[in-house]
């Protein structure tokens, strides 16, 4: 089965992650959830997501038997809704790790969770939250923006998230193997926001920040040099 070949569509459910959660083990691998509308999504760091209708809300549960980097799965989402969004000549860029910003304001933003089995993985669910026709609280126009924003019109939700799996499937079926995970690697690259040599601050999880140069933005971690020349590796946070 590929994405796109089951969905299981709602108009209105809590959370699509916290469906393909709950329900993982009745769940075939590549199935996708979708909501018109959520009443507790989340998002990274346990943040409420705004999930009102008009935006895109999904989930994609994976259960794979080879590749087991949640992260990998990520990318495949991430590359595949920033290039959408640029032949659509919306300049769309990844903001590390998960974010989708344009002109500095996030369009869409990507959770991945795991489940597991004592210690054994058994699914990787993807949530995707995008921007769409919907309207953007006041509260948050200074650091979001929606599609019909940009360019003033009106997109098929169900089109454009059939178009978002064709291209991860692509992606996917392409990178898979490890064997390609640098030519994956490469063209993830190709759709940052940040590259190395810019000055940037993380926010960490325990909410300290660093400041410092990117020295190199690795498959799945970031290197920066900081004020006092130090090199510091950092697995999860978020620019700011
Ligand atoms: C983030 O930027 O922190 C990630 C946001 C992820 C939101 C999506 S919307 C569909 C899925 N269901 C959820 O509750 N969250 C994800």
């Amino acid at each position: 089965m590929i994405l796109g070949d089951k969905i299981i569509s709602f108009n209105e459910i809590d959370s699509t992650n916290k469906y393909a959660i709950d329900n993982y083990d009745k769940l075939l691998s590549s199935t996708v959830i979708w909501s018109l509308k959520q009443t507790g999504g989340y998002g990274r760091f346990k943040r409420k997501w705004v999930s009102p209708i008009g935006g895109l809300w999904f989930s994609a549960i994976f259960k794979p038997l080879k590749n087991k980097n949640p992260y990998d799965y990520v990318k495949y989402f991430s590359i595949a809704i920033c290039e959408y969004l640029n032949d659509l000549s919306v300049k769309a860029q990844i903001k590390w790790p998960n974010d989708i910003i344009v002109n500095n304001k996030k369009i869409s933003g990507i959770l991945s969770q795991t489940v597991y089995n004592g210690s054994k993985l058994v699914a990787i669910i993807i949530g995707i939250g995008i921007n769409i026709n919907n309207i953007i609280n006041e509260d948050l126009k200074d650091i979001a923006i929606s599609l019909k924003n940009l360019t003033g019109r009106e997109y098929n939700l169900s089109k454009v998230l059939m178009e978002i799996l064709k291209r991860t499937n692509k992606i996917k079926k392409k990178y898979y193997s490890s064997v390609y995970e640098r030519y994956l690697n490469r063209r993830w690259r190709k759709c940052f926001a940040y590259l190395e040599g810019d000055f940037i601050t993380v926010s960490l999880n325990d909410g300290k920040k660093i400041s410092g140069t990117i020295i190199k933005i690795a498959p799945d971690n970031l290197i920066l040099k900081d004020e006092n020349e130090s090199i510091r590796s950092i697995y999860c946070g978020e620019i700011i």
